[in-house]
């Protein structure tokens, strides 16, 4: 069996992100044929045009870890109802050369987590809609907004709730499921 690749990219910088912490606890918890790893964004240039014909080192090392991967996980909070200016810079970047983006095929799931009780739903919807444009097949369901992310992790990283534990290992196995229907 091989083992397929999923980046995860995470929409908050923050050391103490619990959205970081949602990324570490679920690639403990994912199915052994997948394995989940953090492809970092922080230190991506804001995009700019004029950068096209001479991308940064970072831009070039962000899309080839994305091209060597199977699968996509998007796991992000909500700002101002839409998501982190970090996360629309790293799908517009991402996005690019026009025509030979990264997105356009790759399978892809969504997380939204927030310490507030919509779970970050209209961040969701946001990164869905950018994601349909750019052609990625994200996967329809299980949906995951999760709330009272303040709550969520024990001192160890890992979910307090077996129900919450259980829901993000369901999850997972979907993700499974549908990286597989897109082979690369
Ligand atoms: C927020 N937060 C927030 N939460 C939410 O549920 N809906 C929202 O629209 C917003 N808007 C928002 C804007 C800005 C600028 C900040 C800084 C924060 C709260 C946010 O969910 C919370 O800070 C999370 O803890 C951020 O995620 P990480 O860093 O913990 O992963």
């Amino acid at each position: 069996m091989t083992t397929k690749q999923i980046s995860v990219i995470v929409g908050s910088l923050r050391k103490a992100s619990f959205n970081r912490r949602f990324a570490e606890a679920a690639a403990k918890l994912a199915p052994a044929s997948i394995q989940l790893r953090i492809v970092e964004i922080g230190a991506l240039e804001h995009f700019n045009g004029d950068l096209e014909a001479t991308p940064t080192t970072a831009w070039i090392a962000f899309r080839e870890q994305i091209a060597a991967s199977d699968g996509v996980l998007f796991v992000t909070p909500e700002f101002n109802r839409s998501i982190p200016g970090v996360l629309k810079n790293a799908v517009d970047v991402g996005s690019r050369p026009y025509g030979k983006g990264q997105w356009a095929g790759r399978p892809a799931a969504i997380v939204s987590l927030s310490p507030g009780a919509m779970g970050g739903f209209g961040a969701n919807q946001h990164l869905r809609q950018m994601l349909v444009s750019n052609n990625t097949p994200v996967m329809a369901g299980p949906e995951m907004y999760l709330g009272g992310a303040g709550d969520m992790f024990d001192e160890q990283g890992d979910f307090k709730s077996p129900a919450t534990r259980d829901f993000v290992m369901a999850f997972l196995t979907a993700f499974e499921a549908w990286v597989n229907r897109f082979p690369r």
